[in-house]
């Protein structure tokens, strides 16, 4: 239990780490996809502590808190649900969330939707997040609010005396002030994220916009280097910003990619797909991911390089993300159409050169494939760190594997010379790139993998925390005690 007084850690985004599902005539928790609850969920579990957000549906679930409570028990952290409506679903989630800032900061403006019904309802649905956050924390909690859905919490947070500290983490790229410029509320959500005490990004070029982008809108504002942060005063106010690679817990990976079940089902890949070099792709269905570019490099190095067909196989799972969001659905289509004219073109009795999943993989599936390929081809067109290159590289226990990667991809900054560096645009060079992993001497993967999984153990999630908290407060993770139980019934809200 935390004594009164004590620091206690209350993590605040979009999500809970689960997700409800109908399941015959109840409802079941499955594991939430993406990089923001796989980088926090170690988090939570090593300290325990409180995680505010969505559940995952806007129907009315009878049982959420038992289930939430179970679910918290388990896994010895609170969840504390903040609720949607439908028509806040489309317009704050789908809408403002997904279908502006998300594009609009992956520096895809083209693919915006600028509706202005979209703004109300996502500043509605922030100061509801604001009210769930001060009905729990202390002026001495460390809150720490996640990702471009909550840009403008700190806003509302802003308005109660009692306000703690606010830190702010994004995920996704800030773009640069000729694109952060086409935002119809550019000023709102730059206010908003001046109103956080500390704000991180995930590379130096992500914290460049942004100080470019106050420079350029801000009268006044004055920005000075402060350590290995910024200062940013406005009239009356000073905040900071740094940059903070996230990781993952890349000893946990590679411990349960050693495990037997993942064992097991790595055999049945390998003999499932003979001796053959497997190359993977892993993605949300997302068009930042850049799978049709990547696609198409894949075709085009099997035309340039006819003798790595019918020995090279390309496997890439896409999990299902954003359904009912027009430009999601399209993806999906042009991804079959990809897959199939490859497929139709290459395909030799006894071998399919695209072996094509569109479903999630069960933790011990994923795992099992990260071990048994050969190559990653992790080639997004503009990413905010990427996680699934990480996890790759943690679970390459042999060290024999090659990741190719986007520049475009934050992990670059962190991994761009051990890794072949493409541009995801360049489908030839892609091509060229999966050719020399393809033919790669067991000595050169060893000596780049090595380089890769030092890194990627040395600047893992726990490193992550402590750097972003010591940034923020002065404290590190192990500064915080395991919250007391969450008791749903006094916290219920609606
Ligand atoms: N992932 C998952 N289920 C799957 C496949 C992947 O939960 O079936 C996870 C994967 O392990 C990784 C995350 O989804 O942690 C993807 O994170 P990334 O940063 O690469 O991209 P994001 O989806 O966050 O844009
Ligand atoms: C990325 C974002 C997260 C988001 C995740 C999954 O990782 O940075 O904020 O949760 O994708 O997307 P979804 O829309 O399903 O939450």
């Amino acid at each position: 239990m935390a004594s009164a007084g004590m620091k206690r850690l209350i993590v605040v985004s979009n999500r809970l780490p689960y997700v409800l599902k109908r399941k015959n005539e109840g409802w079941e928790l499955s594991a939430g996809s993406g990089g923001l609850v796989t980088a926090l969920l170690p988090v939570l579990r090593n300290r325990g502590g409180m995680w505010i957000g969505w559940p995952g549906v806007t129907e009315h679930v009878p049982q959420l808190n038992q289930i939430l409570h179970e679910a918290a028990t388990d896994a010895g952290y609170s969840l504390k649900p903040v609720i949607l409506s439908p028509d806040e679903y489309d317009r704050y989630y789908n809408g403002y969330s997904n279908e502006t800032v998300w594009p609009l900061f992956h520096d895809l403006p083209s693919h915006c939707n600028f509706n202005p019904e979209y703004w109300p309802a996502y500043v509605k649905v922030n100061r509801r997040f604001a009210e769930s956050i001060a009905a729990e924390a202390r002026p001495d909690d460390f809150v720490w609010i996640h990702d471009y859905q909550l840009l403008d919490v700190a806003h509302h947070m802003r308005e109660d005396k009692n306000c703690p500290d606010l830190a702010f983490f994004l995920h996704i790229p800030f773009p640069p002030p000729d694109i952060f410029l086409d935002l119809p509320e550019r000023q709102a959500v730059l206010d908003s994220l001046l109103a956080y005490d500390l704000v991180g990004f995930q590379t130096l070029r992500d914290r460049r916009n942004f100080i470019q982008c106050v420079r350029t809108m801000v009268r006044g504002a004055r920005v000075k280097a402060d350590g290995h942060l910024h200062s940013i005063q406005t009239e009356g106010r000073e905040m900071h910003v740094g940059t903070f690679p996230i990781g993952i817990d890349a000893r946990d990976f590679a411990t349960r990619a050693a495990s037997p079940e993942v064992e097991s089902e790595y055999r049945r890949i390998l003999a499932h797909f003979g001796d053959r070099q497997l190359v993977l792709g892993i993605d949300r269905l997302d068009y930042t991911k850049g799978i049709p570019h990547r696609l198409r490099a894949f075709g085009n190095f099997l035309e340039r390089f006819p003798e790595a067909r019918g020995r090279i196989t390309f496997v890439q799972v896409v999990v299902p993300s954003r359904e009912g969001i027009p430009r999601y659905d399209a993806l999906k289509q042009e991804i079959d159409q990809l897959v199939g004219q490859i497929n139709g073109r290459y395909t030799q009795m006894g071998w399919v050169p695209v072996h094509y999943m569109f479903r999630s993989l069960a933790p011990h599936e994923l795992l099992a494939f990260y071990r048994a390929a050969q190559i990653a081809l992790v080639t997004p067109l503009k990413d905010g760190m990427n996680l699934v290159c990480k996890e790759f590289c943690a679970c390459s226990l042999d060290e024999e594997s090659v990741l190719i990667l986007s520049q475009f991809a934050g992990a670059s900054a962190q991994l761009g010379r051990a890794a072949l560096v493409v541009n995801p645009y360049d489908v030839e060079q892609t091509a060229d790139a999966i050719f020399n992993a393809y033919r790669m001497s067991a000595g050169e993967r060893r000596y780049r993998m090595r380089r890769l999984r030092k890194n990627i153990r040395s600047q893992d999630v726990f490193w992550w925390v402590d750097s972003f908290m010591r940034a923020a407060i002065d404290k590190e993770l192990r500064d915080f005690p395991v919250l007391e139980e969450y008791i749903p019934e006094q916290h219920e809200r609606r």
